[in-house]
């Protein structure tokens, strides 16, 4: 039998990605996670593939856990940070990744912060690119950690009420995440301050709330975002004390719903701003469990583009 095959080249996206791709990916993460809980690691799938991360903004999560997946599958790994680059000389993004590819690599995880960078590059060189999150556009592999982790703690993702909440004005982690639950059949709705909505975000398809309590009295998991301070140039609120208070998710506010909903957070966490150490710290709370997800999420990915030339 054929090896079943994503649509794509290139993951720049949840948006570029159907249904069946999806599943595609979380099957073969299912196959990949056995391998993750052997006492060997490591498969040589992708050995003689080359693979470089470049990443032009910080990032802890998304980068350990991209090198982490492609060392467990043998690849030869790359890494390139442009604050210690030539990139501080002036170099443009087409000239730093031309010169990688000289090396000849074979595949770009690229981080950045312009959205559409991944795109752009996608139409001028010749190695599979995955999308490790572009400005405040798509954070593809994020959204698909994030989808694997409700079904693997709720059976399935179809049916189930999805609330994002916090800063969804600057999170490319919301919009991926919109995309990808709804191509899997979820209800999504976002919840934040009027200041940190996008104006048309209804258009999506998703209810827009401003009353946290209603979302999280709504919702099956609520998926905590942070406040994004370093995009934001001028007050989108009063102050981080006063969006605790009106945003904030903590116990006492979980003990007043009548149900019991999973708490997701895809980190770095501004603790006792969007969220409060008794709810992050919880059993409610699934975040290093996404962490974890990640790894198996990144091999399958990294995997199956390897295949689509
Ligand atoms: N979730 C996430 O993208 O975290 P990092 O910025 O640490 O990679």
């Amino acid at each position: 039998m054929p090896m079943q095959q994503l649509s794509t080249r290139h993951l720049l996206g949840i948006k570029g990605l159907t249904e069946a791709d999806i599943q595609l990916i979380f099957e073969t993460a299912d196959n990949f996670k056995e391998v993750l809980n052997r006492p060997i690691k490591k498969v040589p799938s992708l050995r003689d593939i080359t693979i470089a991360n470049v990443f032009f903004e910080n990032s802890t999560r998304t980068k350990l856990s991209f090198e982490l997946a492609e060392k467990r599958l043998s690849a030869d790994v790359v890494n390139f940070a442009s604050g210690s680059s030539s990139v501080k000389k002036g170099e443009t993004l087409i000239d730093t990744v031309n010169n990688i590819l000289a090396m000849k690599v074979d595949m770009v995880v690229m981080r950045h912060f312009s959205p559409g960078a991944p795109h752009f590059l996608s139409r001028h060189i010749r190695a599979n690119i995955i999308n490790a999150g572009d400005g405040t556009h798509e954070h593809p592999t994020q959204a698909l950690l994030d989808a694997f982790s409700i079904r693997e703690k709720l059976g399935e993702v179809a049916g189930k009420k999805v609330a994002i909440i916090g800063d969804i004005l600057h999170s490319r982690v919301a919009l991926s995440n919109i995309f990808c639950l709804q191509k899997l059949g979820a209800e999504v709705m976002v919840c934040g301050p009027v200041t940190l909505m996008p104006k048309h975000i209804a258009e999506l398809g998703v209810k827009v709330e401003q009353d946290v309590f209603k979302a999280l009295q709504w919702c099956d998991v609520a998926n905590v975002l942070r406040i994004q301070l370093e995009r934001q140039q001028i007050k989108y609120f009063p102050s981080l004390r006063e969006y605790a208070l009106y945003f904030g998710i903590n116990k006492k506010l979980l003990n007043r719903l009548d149900k019991e909903i999973v708490i997701m957070h895809p980190g770095p966490i501004n603790r006792g701003v969007e969220l409060n150490s008794d709810v992050a710290d919880s059993d409610n709370a699934i975040i290093l469990q996404q962490v974890e997800n990640g790894v198996a999420i990144r091999m399958a990915v990294l995997y199956l583009l390897a295949g689509v030339k």
